[in-house]
């Protein structure tokens, strides 16, 4: 291919990914398979690889993040990034309906109603439909330059398509957010890793948008959606729902739950209804937004310093209450972080009845300088644990000691410490009973070694009466030994050995999850179980080696190799083996039928995920690639498969259906 023909493939492949990025990420009406969208992605890496000269900055292989910013840039915003008024009823909308119409008598007024998304405001510009920069709300009139940041996001138009692509200058706001599903994967991650969660989406947007090294943005799947033209040259709208619409068709996302109505009655009912939804939607919403919809009016009603006239924020009944702390306790994890939380005057929130928060860690209850007999507001969002939001400031507050972090475990009472660089306090001692309980009950989970009847008031006895000091120790328990324990019959205590006994047969990589490994989760076990395929290599394999696992990379190599150097983390390993738990996948290490043959994978399994599908070959000793070429073995074409399809019968290499590759390896 020549400089020219690449430029136009180059085009054309940014085009298209663009196109099914849309159809993913915004509309969720995906037209290809991901093995054909990553087949796009890799031709235009390979040749914007061949040709580097042509990347540009809006080329979807630029998302990838990677930049290590200093700090932020300061952006001075054209127009102030004003807040909004509240309307906490029915009447203080209609009050907002009357003043409208006293500026502005005689009108009549339209309106488009907006959730109001907990995230993080932020300004979008482009020019001549490429986006040049991104910045944060700020105090509202200095931002954050953000755009290295923001282009990780991947529902974010780096380029716009259609008509406002056209526009010398268009400036756009909206909002960066969490879903929820998202935030719970971050917080689960960060608890793996021994990292300090996130108190709600909107902080954890904030900080994922606010990091140095945009690599960690790129991986925290961040939504935008937008929700004002705030400088557009020249200025093609006439109304705000005009205006999204006009977002839409130039890619940028707008919330699927705007609505465009007639009069205020509709739009009451809209933030009714969405008020019953809330705990159902998949992002956190505080309130709805209900805008004039004519610009024209928006124009002659203008802002105040604070908020423009034209908005208001019905906002949502609070899922916040003030109650009073009794006591600040602290909690030892099973990787010894320390974790403190607020013991609370029982208090109900959102129909439940609330006697404990969060405080997250020692830097939080700094900054919210909370002690013990504050009085304090504290939030229930969902299924989020309950945490304190701020205290209510008293006089006596000076009179309460400040908290300070234990510098001793309150359970095993030895040295606390905090390594360097990091926000949790922690417990040295592995064999600490707080931490030993901890291991225990993570060990038994349903997504570990699976031990049902293994719940807390069991491991409390057992630790506390020095039954078990380890895993392995749990492997030795008899039938009359458990049936001594309080509040266990004969019967729970038979159910309780032979769920022990069964866990045996997890496998490897749910032992692996199950070990509690820093920042080995359960997919990583799984990545780490297929890689190896036993216990004893992973014993043996360096960290270096460990990091050349596709999906594994440095930080867990190092995790992974740090907990095998431990002796006695290994003698407990060497003791579980020794009790029967299987340390094998669920094929033999050694057992490799498919050494030498290399698959490409295309299309969507019924049986399987593609990942699963990949460590199964890989662990079967076969090799798995991208593209298809005339040294593939093997296609494996799910539902759905695409170009790689006729890849293979143009090279005449064999193809395979679902049914076919499970039979093969031995799975039918
Ligand atoms: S309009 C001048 N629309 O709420 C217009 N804001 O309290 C102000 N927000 O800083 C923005 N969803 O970060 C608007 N659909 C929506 C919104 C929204 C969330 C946030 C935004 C703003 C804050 C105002």
């Amino acid at each position: 291919m020549d400089r020219p023909q690449a430029e136009a493939r180059i085009r054309e492949l940014r085009q298209q990914i663009q196109h099914h990025d849309f159809r993913y990420y915004v509309e969720n009406r995906p037209e290809i398979t991901d093995a054909q969208h990553d087949a796009l992605v890799q031709e235009l890496r390979g040749l914007e690889a061949a040709y580097p000269d042509l990347v540009t900055p809006d080329s979807p292989t630029q998302r990838v993040g990677g930049v290590v910013a200093e700090g932020f840039a300061p952006v001075e915003h054209r127009t102030p990034m004003l807040s909004l008024g509240n309307a906490t009823s029915v009447e203080d909308l209609r009050e907002f309906e009357a003043r409208l119409g006293r500026a502005l008598p005689g009108e009549r007024f339209e309106y488009v109603a907006e959730p109001k998304v907990d995230g993080l405001g932020v300004a979008l510009l482009y020019e001549r439909g490429v986006l040049i920069r991104g910045a944060t709300r700020g105090d509202g009139r200095l931002g954050e330059d953000v755009t290295h940041n923001l282009r990780t996001i991947r529902s974010l138009p780096l380029r716009l398509r259609g008509p406002l692509a056209d526009l010398a200058v268009l400036e756009v706001r909206g909002e960066v957010f969490m879903r929820k599903d998202a935030f719970q994967r971050l917080n689960r991650e960060l608890e793996e890793a021994g990292e300090a969660p996130f108190a709600n989406p909107r902080n954890a947007a904030a900080g994922s948008v606010r990091q140095k090294d945009s690599g960690i943005t790129a991986k925290r799947r961040l939504d935008i959606i937008l929700y004002q033209v705030s400088h557009a040259e020249p200025n093609p709208f006439t109304t705000h729902w005009d205006a999204l619409q006009h977002f839409l068709e130039a890619a940028l996302p707008v919330n699927a739950r705007v609505r465009h109505y007639p009069t205020l009655d509709d739009a009451i009912a809209y933030c009714q209804a969405l008020e019953a939804e809330r705990e159902g939607l998949e992002y956190e919403a505080d309130g709805v937004v209900l805008k004039v919809n004519a610009l024209v009016q928006q124009r002659l009603l203008g802002s105040t310093t604070h908020h423009p006239r034209w908005a208001i924020a019905y906002k949502f009944r609070a899922r916040q209450a003030r109650t009073r702390i009794k006591r600040i306790l602290v909690n030892v994890g099973r990787t010894g972080a320390l974790t403190p939380a607020a013991e609370l005057e029982p208090v109900e929130i959102a129909g439940a009845t609330i006697s404990r928060a969060t405080l997250h860690n020692a830097d939080e209850v700094a900054r919210l300088d909370v002690r013990e007999g504050d009085p304090v507001l504290v939030e229930r969002a969902g299924d989020v644990i309950p945490h304190v939001i701020e205290v209510v400031p008293e006089p006596e507050h000076a009179a309460r000691a400040p908290f300070m972090m234990p510098d001793r475990c309150p359970v095993c009472d030895s040295q606390a410490h905090r390594p360097e660089g990091e926000v949790v306090w922690r417990c040295a001692n592995s064999a600490c009973p707080a931490q030993v309980k901890e291991r225990l009950l993570h060990f038994g989970s349903r997504r570990a070694m699976d031990i049902e009847h293994l719940g807390e008031a069991v491991v409390n006895q057992l630790v506390e009466k020095n039954l078990v000091k380890d895993l392995a120790d749990l492997y030795h328990l008899t039938v009359p030994t458990l049936a001594d324990l309080d509040r266990l019959a004969e019967k729970s205590a038979t159910n309780l050995y032979n769920a022990i006994q069964q866990s045996k047969a997890r496998g490897l990589a749910r032992l692996l999850f199950g070990l509690g490994i820093r920042y080995v989760g359960e997919h990583v076990a799984e990545i780490l179980a297929a890689h190896a395929g036993s216990m004893e290599r992973l014993l043996r394999a360096s960290a270096e080696e460990l990091a050349e696992i596709h999906g594994v990379g440095p930080r867990i190599a190092a995790g992974v190799a740090r907990f095998f150097a431990q002796e006695e983390n290994v003698r407990v390993v060497e003791r579980l083996k020794a009790a029967g738990v299987k340390m094998e996948g669920a094929v033999a290490a050694g057992l490799k039928p498919l050494a030498g043959k290399t698959f490409v994978l295309t299309g969507t399994f019924s049986s399987m995920s593609r990942d699963g599908a990949r460590d199964f070959i890989i662990r079967l000793g076969g090799r798995v690639t991208s593209a298809v070429s005339k040294k593939t073995d093997y296609v494996v074409a799910g539902k759905e498969a695409g170009s790689k399809l006729e890849d293979a019968r143009r090279l005449g290499v064999a193809t395979l259906d679902e049914a076919a590759f499970l039979a093969l390896v031995g799975k039918a």
